[in-house]
C-alpha cells in the first residue's frame, strides 16, 4: 500500500467520524510531509475510534446514542450539520486524538517524545518534589490539531463552532489531567513524596465532555449576512457571535431534531426498539431514566422479553485439581420501546402491569 493509499483509507475514515463534506482538501495533511503523516496515523486512527467508542457509551441510554448512521450519512449529502450533539462528537474525537497520542508518548512509542522531564527533581510544593513520569500532552495536541482540524476547510461560523468544540475536547484532555504521587522515606514514612501529572482514564474525560454537552451553549448568528457579505464581514460576526464564550464550553448552532422520531435526512433510526432499564438494581441517573425517556416520553410502551442465560454455577472443587460447576439456566427480562398498536386496548396480565408502573412515573 503506498503512502497515498494509507492516508486516503485515514482521511476517509475521520471524514466518516466529523462528517466532513466530500470537498477538502488533503494539502493540510501534507504540509507536515507524508513521512511525519505515516508516523502517526494509525494512532490518530486509534484515537478518532476510541473517541467514537466513548461517545456510544455516554449516550448509551439517551435517545440520540452517537450511531455510526449519524455520523456517517451526512458525509454522502454533504449536509453538515451543528448541533449539540456535533460538538459532542468533535470534542470527544479531538480529545480521544490527543488522549492516545500522549499515552503513546509515555509508552515510549514514537522517537520523538516521551514524558516531560522538565520539572524532574524540581520543588513541587511542601514535601513533595516533581519525579516519575509526567504525561506530555505537547505532542498529541499538537498532532490532533494537525489532523483533526485539517478537516475544517471552511471559514464559515460552522468551521468555527467545529474548531471551537476540537478545542473544547482538548481542554478536557488537560482539565481531567491528576497528580499523582508515591510515598518516600525510611519505612514508608512518606516524609517526601514524588509527583507526576497523568491521564485521566479516559472515561473521566468522557464524562467531563458529557457534562459540557448538557451546558453547551447556543451560538446566535444572522445567517443571511453571513453567507452573502465579504470575508471579514464573516470573521467579525463570528468573532461577535463567540464573545464570552470560553474556550472549555461546547458551542452548537442548531438545535437538535426530534430524537424520538426516525429522521432519514439525519440518519437517525427513532427510539423505537430500542432497548431500556428497569428494576431497583444499582443504577445511574441515566440508567433510571432510561424507560422513561426513551419510550414513555417518545409516546411508546415498554414491553417485557424474557431471555434465558446459560452460565456456570454451584462450582465445587475436587482435591486436587480440578473445579466442577453445573449449567445453571437463568431467565433475564429485559425492556424494549414498542409502539403502541392502534384500536387494540392491553388487556393481558403484563400489559396491565406495565400500565401500572407507568402511572408511577
Ligand atoms: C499508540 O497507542 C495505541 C493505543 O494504545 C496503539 O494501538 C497504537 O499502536 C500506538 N501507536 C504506536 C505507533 O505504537
Ligand atoms: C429531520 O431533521 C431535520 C433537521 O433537523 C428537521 O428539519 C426535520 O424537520 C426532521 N424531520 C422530522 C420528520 O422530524
Ligand atoms: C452502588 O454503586 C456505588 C457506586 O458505583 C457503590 O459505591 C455502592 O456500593 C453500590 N451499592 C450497591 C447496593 O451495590
Ligand atoms: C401479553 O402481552 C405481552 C406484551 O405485549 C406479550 O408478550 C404476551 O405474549 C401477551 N400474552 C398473551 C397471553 O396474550
Amino acid at each position: 500500500m503506498g503512502p497515498l493509499t494509507l492516508f486516503t483509507a485515514l482521511v476517509l475514515s475521520l471524514c466518516c467520524h466529523f462528517q466532513c463534506a466530500s470537498a477538502w482538501t488533503v494539502n493540510n495533511f501534507l504540509m507536515t510531509g507524508p513521512k511525519a503523516f505515516l508516523t502517526y496515523a494509525s494512532s490518530v486512527q486509534v484515537g478518532a475510534r476510541s473517541g467514537i467508542q466513548e461517545c456510544k457509551h455516554q449516550f448509551r441510554w439517551e435517545r440520540w446514542n452517537c450511531p455510526e448512521s449519524t455520523l456517517q450519512l451526512s458525509t454522502h449529502n454533504g449536509l453538515r450539520s451543528a448541533t449539540r450533539e456535533t460538538s459532542f462528537v468533535h470534542a470527544i474525537s479531538a480529545a480521544g486524538v490527543m488522549y492516545t497520542l500522549t499515552k503513546n508518548c509515555s509508552m515510549g512509542d514514537f522517537d520523538n517524545c516521551g514524558c516531560d522531564d522538565s520539572r524532574i527533581g524540581q520543588t513541587g510544593g511542601s514535601g513533595w518534589i516533581w519525579g516519575g513520569c509526567s504525561d506530555n500532552v505537547a505532542l498529541g495536541e499538537k498532532i490532533s490539531k494537525q489532523f483533526v482540524d485539517a478537516l475544517e476547510d471552511g471559514h464559515d461560523s460552522r468551521a468555527a463552532v467545529n474548531l471551537h468544540n476540537n478545542e473544547a475536547g482538548r481542554l478536557a484532555v488537560k482539565a481531567t489531567m491528576r497528580k499523582a504521587c508515591k510515598c518516600h522515606g525510611v519505612s514508608g514514612s512518606c516524609s517526601i513524596q514524588t509527583c507526576w501529572m497523568q491521564l485521566a482514564e479516559f472515561r473521566e474525560v468522557g464524562n467531563y465532555l458529557k457534562m459540557k454537552h448538557e451546558q453547551a451553549k447556543k451560538l446566535e448568528m444572522d445567517k443571511k449576512p453571513a453567507r452573502a457579505g465579504n470575508s471579514a464581514d464573516t470573521r467579525g460576526a463570528i468573532a461577535h457571535a463567540f464573545r464570552g464564550i470560553p474556550q472549555t464550553e461546547l458551542v452548537y448552532l442548531e438545535d437538535s431534531p426530534d430524537y424520538c422520531v426516525k429522521n432519514q435526512s439525519v440518519g437517525f433510526q427513532g427510539t423505537e426498539g430500542r432497548e431500556c432499564l428497569k428494576g431497583d438494581k444499582n443504577m445511574s441517573q441515566w440508567e433510571k431514566k432510561s424507560c422513561r425517556r426513551l419510550c414513555y416520553e417518545c409516546g411508546l410502551r415498554v414491553v417485557e422479553k424474557r431471555v434465558e442465560v446459560v452460565s456456570s454455577c454451584n462450582c465445587k472443587f475436587y482435591w486436587c485439581c480440578t473445579v466442577k460447576c453445573e449449567k445453571c439456566t437463568q431467565v433475564v427480562t429485559k425492556y424494549y420501546c414498542t409502539r403502541y398498536t392502534t384500536g387494540r386496548k392491553p388487556h393481558n396480565q403484563t400489559k396491565r402491569r406495565h400500565r401500572l408502573r407507568r402511572g408511577r412515573l
